[in-house]
């Protein structure tokens, strides 16, 4: 007769192996240095696990979140992905001690940073939930996130002036459109940081949690996300990002465009007739 702790290694053991076989079948790596990458339900969930120095955002690091990142977009059981950290830091930056001794012809020919734009061009929605510091280029790749959430211990700042130099991964632009000029140029010029409620009453994240409570709401939002149409939840993203490229009326004809051509799927025909037949919808993601 089998032990309850013998039981309990068995479960244990059948679970590693599921999970094995999901990062398998997700294009995951079976391991990364700088992240760990795990799938909750219908939901990627990305963890930065750079600890010791405060998920600095070093080459490595990203190379491993955009990995995992495009192997969430490819995975058809995942419909929303969680990008997060620790509860000290969701990310301090870019990594200054990996920039401080480079030269401007190596920036400039390799194009610092450019890779980083990789993570606004995943098609399933991304949510940062942030806790902790989101400094410099944490608050940056928070910023290119389609959600944010932040718990109560999250900071929000753009401290580069601080060293010398200006953001350099969208800061500047993405700031300004979520929280308006003044506040923007107040971050951007000062480096000061804002805290949780600071930033949601600027608009910058959706909603403030309790720090235990944070990746259970992130990942609660992004099973949500994943039980709806995934044709209609990625062209939803498209559409409502148009809105930081295009003008008003370029943005509404496209969301109108947009709209017609989800008359071609069978989820537009499915999702109507369920609600006409006061049924739940079932989705054939196409
Ligand atoms: N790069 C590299 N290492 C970093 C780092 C960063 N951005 N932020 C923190 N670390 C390291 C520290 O050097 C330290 O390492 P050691 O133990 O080896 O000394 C470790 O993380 C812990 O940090 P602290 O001892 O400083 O921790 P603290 O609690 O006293 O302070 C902090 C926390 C206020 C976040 C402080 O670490 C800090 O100010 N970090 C830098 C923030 C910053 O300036 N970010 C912008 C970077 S530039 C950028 O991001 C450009 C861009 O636009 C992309």
């Amino acid at each position: 007769m089998l032990t309850r702790s013998c039981l309990a290694l068995k479960g244990a053991s059948a679970r590693l192996s599921q999970s094995a076989v999901r990062s398998m079948s997700s294009g995951l790596k079976p391991e990364y240095e700088f992240i760990k990458a795990e799938v909750n339900g219908n939901a990627g969930l990305i963890t930065l696990n750079r600890p010791k120095a405060l998920n600095a955002l070093c080459d490595g690091l990203l190379k491993d979140l955009i990995h995992a990142a495009r192997a969430f977009d490819n995975d058809d059981n995942v419909g929303a992905i969680v990008i997060t950290g620790s509860e000290k830091a969701f990310a301090a930056g870019a990594d200054i001690k990996e920039m401080a001794t480079r030269e401007y012809i190596e920036v400039y020919t390799k194009n610092l940073f450019e890779s980083w734009t990789e993570v606004t061009k995943i098609t399933k929605p991304t949510i940062a939930a942030v806790s902790g510091f989101a400094l410099g280029g944490g608050c940056e790749l928070a910023m290119m996130c389609d959600i944010m959430i932040a718990s109560e211990s999250a900071k929000f700042g753009q401290p580069e002036i601080t060293l010398g130099v200006i953001p350099g991964c969208g800061g500047t632009q993405r700031l300004i459109r979520a929280v308006g000029k003044s506040k923007a140029m107040e971050m951007v010029l000062t480096g000061n940081m804002i805290d949780a409620h600071q930033a949601e009453r600027d608009g910058l994240v959706c909603k403030v949690v309790p720090n235990d409570k944070l990746i259970e709401t992130a990942l609660k939002m992004a099973n949500k996300i994943a039980s709806f149409s995934r044709p209609a939840v990625a062209m939803a993203k498209e559409t409502v990002n148009s809105a930081y490229e295009l003008n008003l009326a370029e943005g509404v004809r496209f969301e109108r465009r947009i709209f017609h051509s989800m008359f071609s799927t069978e989820d537009q025909k499915e999702g109507m007739a369920a609600f006409v037949g006061k049924r739940p919808a079932k989705w054939a993601h196409k």
